[in-house]
């Protein structure tokens, strides 16, 4: 028997030191060290029969396709990869609201209908709450159990004993394990409680899905201790006013990262939208001033989203600079563009930018959407119809070319439109996926030949 060790661990950044200090060394934040008696993972890891570990060679290692349980939502599965692991270790973060237990509840049922027990484990709900939500839903599969329950060791049994194929913990955070002296929600607890976990998973290849709720600084579970222990992560996101809600991931070792799925919030829980570029652009007035649609990719899939902009004569010394789903430091950088090489008077004009539908767009590819949005706005002329405009903006008001230029014009041509405005670059064709080019070498090209 290993003997058992006290050790300290940082609540802020998860650092570990045999010694109690007042400060932590690595993040200086004070008195922020817990104790922890645990046994150390690497001795009790280590072979009993004292043979020593072996490397294999890479063409002796059976690679197996990995078997995935079939997820019903197809833009949950595609999130996932495919479908769930057996075995793996998931983390879904979000806002506290925004439909964590909504989406897992289903997920549960989905796999309780076909695969077998799913078990929904709730430390923060009692079983009446719990069930008021799936009843709401009108799930009623007889292989969806629910447990409420704080105590790691006795949901690892319960899990074990139900031999359920998927295990839901909602959340981690709520959980404790007597054997850490430490407050709930605390790093200290945070990894033990996720490390058995893991090891529950990988043993049984029961899959288990962990619920962490996302403090104010964005991160799951405060520190980032979790993020590398799991096997995936993913977030749930959406506007609050907004009934649409995104799953990403981050972080997948059983498949593609950044994937998104996108989900609309209804009165029986969430329910997939298959082609999300026409709902993001069903509400849009073509022929207002100011709007221009864009592709983005996120992941794998190419996204229609509408850039829109309002140019108005500013009260203010400064002119406000208001981006929403944008980097605002892309816009004071696109703004200063427009100001100085293309001789647009900005220095009168509020400038507000806003990515329609509540998604946030971090890659470049928008600039020159954006761009085109403020001019069309500052000259109250609207663009071209049944055109996109895809394009990074640099400094000296050039066009530089993006990535998956052809998956992302095939899906605006599948959604009608015709034309787009792309950096010019050598050898170009005159179309692409289905769409006319229009191929501009400078901000102050793709403008004149749109005739904004
Ligand atoms: P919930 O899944 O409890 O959020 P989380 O677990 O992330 O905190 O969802 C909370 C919100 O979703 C709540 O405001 C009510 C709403 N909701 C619906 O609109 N329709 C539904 O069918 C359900 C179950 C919830
Ligand atoms: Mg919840």
């Amino acid at each position: 028997m290993p003997k058992t060790r006290t050790e300290f661990v940082c609540r802020e950044c998860g650092y570990r030191t045999p010694r109690a200090l007042g400060r932590c060394p690595e993040c200086d934040t004070w008195s922020s060290l817990d104790a922890v008696s645990s046994q150390p993972a690497a001795v009790a890891a280590r072979p009993a029969n004292g043979i020593a570990a072996r490397p294999v060679r890479l063409s002796d290692i059976d690679a197996v396709e990995l078997a995935r349980l079939p997820v019903a939502a197809a833009e949950f599965a595609r999130v996932l990869g495919g479908g769930i692991v057996p075995g793996s270790l998931v983390l879904i973060g979000g806002d506290p609201g925004v439909g964590k237990s909504t989406l897992l509840t289903q997920l549960a049922h989905d796999i309780a209908s076909t695969h077998g027990a799913a078990l929904y484990v709730s430390g923060e709900e009692s079983l009446a709450q719990s069930a008021l939500r799936a009843r709401r839903m009108g799930l009623a599969a007889d292989n969806l159990l629910f447990l409420s329950e704080t105590d790691v060791d006795s949901i690892v049994g319960a899990i074990r004993e139900s031999s359920a194929r998927l295990a839901v913990i909602d959340s981690i955070q709520s959980v404790t394990t007597a054997d850490v002296e430490a407050l709930p929600g605390s790093v200290s607890q945070l990894r033990e409680s996720a490390q058995r976990f893991m090891h529950l998973a990988k043993s049984t290849g029961t899959s288990i899905i962990l619920v962490g709720h996302v403090t104010k600084d964005g991160a799951i579970a405060g520190p980032k201790v979790l993020e590398h222990m799991v096997d995936t992560v993913l977030y749930l996101e959406g506007e609050r006013f907004n009934q649409y809600r995104l799953l990403r991931s981050t972080k997948n070792r059983f498949g593609p990262t950044h994937e998104v799925g996108v989900f609309e919030m209804r009165d029986h829980g969430l329910t997939e939208v298959a082609n999300p570029s026409s709902v993001f652009l069903s509400e849009r007035d073509a022929a207002s001033p100011g709007s221009v649609v864009t592709v983005t990719m996120e992941g794998t899939r190419a996204l229609l989203v509408e850039v829109q902009a309002l140019a108005s004569r500013t009260t203010l010394a400064i002119p406000r600079r208001t981006a929403n789903g944008f980097d605002s430091n892309r816009l004071h950088l696109i703004g200063a563009v427009l100001a100085r090489r293309l001789g647009i008077p900005l220095h009168d004009q509020d400038i507000y930018l806003n990515v329609a539908g509540g998604m946030r767009i971090d890659e470049p590819a928008i600039d020159l959407a954006a761009a085109l949005a403020i001019v069309s706005s500052v000259r109250d002329h609207p663009m071209p119809s049944e055109t996109v405009a895809v394009g990074e903006v640099g400094l000296s008001g050039e066009l530089r070319s993006v990535g998956y230029l052809e998956p992302r014009l095939r899906a605006a041509s599948q959604l009608g439109f015709v034309r787009a405005v792309v950096p010019r670059s050598a050898g170009q064709p005159r179309e692409l996926g289905g769409i006319a080019l229009i191929p501009a070498a400078t901000l102050r090209e793709a403008v004149r030949a749109l005739q904004l």
